[in-house]
């Protein structure tokens, strides 16, 4: 809440009552006068050893960007174990700030606060003698309205380099998003090395080309592929958890499986062989889940996944499953009569099975102490308890699930797909799929709009996500997640009554995209006209 607006009026003029701040802080109270930032010393020492890195490297840019000056004033972290979970404080005065938290991304997110706070400068430890390191006197009180906060890059129709992986994070951060999903294989390519089946980076992770624009019949002749090593997946989780981000990797399964099948044929109901698509489409061929030795291949997979992921969740994806290839196989229909399952007025036989596939991938997950997210369609039947539904074709999947008693989390593809179209300019729009979803059209999201107030509960969070069939540059995927993702980044933060679109926007063309600008950051600047 906006409180003490008009007494900022009068305080500080450039505040114009309220503060540059995305996502919007819960609380602000304004007081009187200003502080000077320039070259205060941070001080972390009243934070728990394991708490200070983000304060500390805060230190470094902070002197840095203030030109090695020392400005007598300081910034005093504070260890408050009545604040919870990535809670923070700050309290803004004429001498020195106090920061309270008591938690990693708690101390991380107040920072986080404060660069906003200050001179672009901040974020590269570069020097401007012109610029403006008076803050108002503030008090914030600030904490996320949703824990899962998410975005997804999807880097099988596309593979993108660690590097490229790292800048995504980056920015994530920048805004407090704290869920990296890592859409890591799919019909179009394998990218995750596991050690067990070689052929699936060897033979999984290539494509005979793609194609061009949206010309089914064409293929451009450039083999394409890329996968990340063991290595180089722990090295991100490192990278991404300094940053306060959790990776949720997701190995989609039943179908989007294409890749796997390429390697591992016998692993289909036909038996293949099998070429990597070159085509954004939907394959036929999924897995067969009729023989044993596929759920053997799954949990060897998936066992490798959960050595290098520490988190609690594994997204099993359960998306556009065609069901044509379990009907013809004399496996699945064989799995099908032994579990006795059958038709019924609203699904067949095979949704069945599939939620036979789900529940014993959960189960083995179980075992190793993970939960499972599933996309929407898992629904369909008669789903096992304990999943999480991610709802991307509308909001009905999520609202159905919260009301059975299933957790949800919400990216609606009309609110939160940035693959999708931001402007109604056709010459400023990339190739890309169609669907118009300008910035304020995500700002405008209320993920809880709909779900009967006793299923809020189940209403774990919000994530938008870069699907990558059009987008193959990292210019490219960043031009379609910014601005975006600062608009969905309020709907996962702020308090519904704080968001203001005239404010949120006016406040990312003249703070965020200098920020953006000072990091190399590309981004669509359609809001601006
Ligand atoms: C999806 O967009 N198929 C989850
Ligand atoms: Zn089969």
């Amino acid at each position: 809440m906006i409180i003490g607006m008009l007494l900022a009026l009068s305080a500080c003029s450039d505040t114009a009552g309220s503060l540059p701040v995305v996502p919007y802080p819960q609380d602000v109270a304004f007081g009187t006068g200003s502080f000077n930032a320039c070259g205060a010393k941070v001080r972390s020492e009243g934070l728990p050893a394991e708490l200070r890195a983000p304060a500390d490297s805060f230190a470094v840019l902070l002197k840095k960007a203030s030109g090695n000056r020392s400005g007598g004033s300081a910034i005093v972290f504070h260890n408050d174990t009545t604040l919870s979970c990535e809670e923070y404080s700050i309290k803004v005065g004429r001498r020195r700030i106090d920061v309270y938290s008591s938690s990693y991304n708690g101390v991380l997110y107040a920072v986080n606060t404060l660069k906003q706070l200050m001179p672009a400068g901040i974020y590269s430890g570069e020097y401007d003698p012109e610029a403006d390191w008076d803050i108002t006197c503030v008090s914030i009180k600030d904490k996320p309205r949703f824990g899962y906060r998410g975005a997804l890059l999807d880097c099988s129709r596309h593979f993108f380099s660690i590097e490229e992986i790292k800048r995504y994070l980056d920015v994530m951060s920048i805004y407090k998003l704290n869920r990296f999903h890592w859409h890591l294989t799919d019909d179009h390519g394998w990218r995750v090395e596991i050690k067990k089946y070689p052929l699936l980076t060897e033979v999984g992770s290539w494509r005979n080309g793609t194609m061009i624009g949206w010309d089914a019949d064409s293929n451009d002749g450039i083999r394409y592929g890329g996968f990340y090593t063991h290595e180089q997946l722990r090295d991100v989780v490192a990278y991404a958890a300094e940053r306060g981000i959790e990776i949720v990797p997701e190995i989609d399964l039943p179908a989007h499986m294409v890749s796997a099948l390429a390697a591992y044929p016998h692993l289909g109901c036909t038996g293949g062989p099998y070429d990597l698509m070159t085509v954004w489409d939907i394959a036929k061929d999924v897995l067969c889940v009729g023989k044993d030795s596929s759920f053997d291949f799954l949990e060897d997979v998936l066992s490798e996944i959960c050595e290098i992921f520490p988190y609690e969740y594994i997204h099993i994806g359960g998306d556009e499953c065609p069901k044509i290839r379990w009907e013809n196989c004399p496996h699945c229909q064989a799995r099908i009569k032994a579990l006795g399952l059958k038709d019924t007025d609203k699904w067949k036989a095979e949704h069945y099975l599939q939620n036979y596939v789900t529940a014993r991938v959960q189960k083995f997950l179980a075992g190793k102490g993970k939960k499972v997210i599933g996309w929407d369609e898992i629904l369909e039947g008669d789903l096992a308890p304990g999943a999480t539904i991610m709802s991307w074709r509308g909001v009905e999947g999520g609202k159905q699930a919260a009301q059975k008693g299933f957790d949800a989390i919400m990216t609606p593809c009309e609110y939160c797909y940035l693959n999708y179209c931001q402007s109604d300019k056709p010459e400023l729009e990339p190739l890309g799929f169609h669907e118009y979803v300008p910035v304020e059209k995500c700002y405008g999201y209320e993920p809880l709009e709909g779900i009967p107030e006793e299923a809020h509960k189940h209403i774990l969070g919000v994530q938008c996500n870069v699907w990558t069939e059009f987008i193959a540059t990292p210019a490219h995927v960043q031009y379609m997640l910014l601005p975006r993702m600062l608009a969905i980044s309020e709907v996962q933060w702020s308090s519904p009554e704080d968001k203001d679109y005239d404010r949120f926007r006016e406040d990312v063309i003249k703070h965020q995209f200098p920020v953006l600008k000072s990091l190399g950051y590309t981004y669509c600047k359609v809001i601006e006209d």
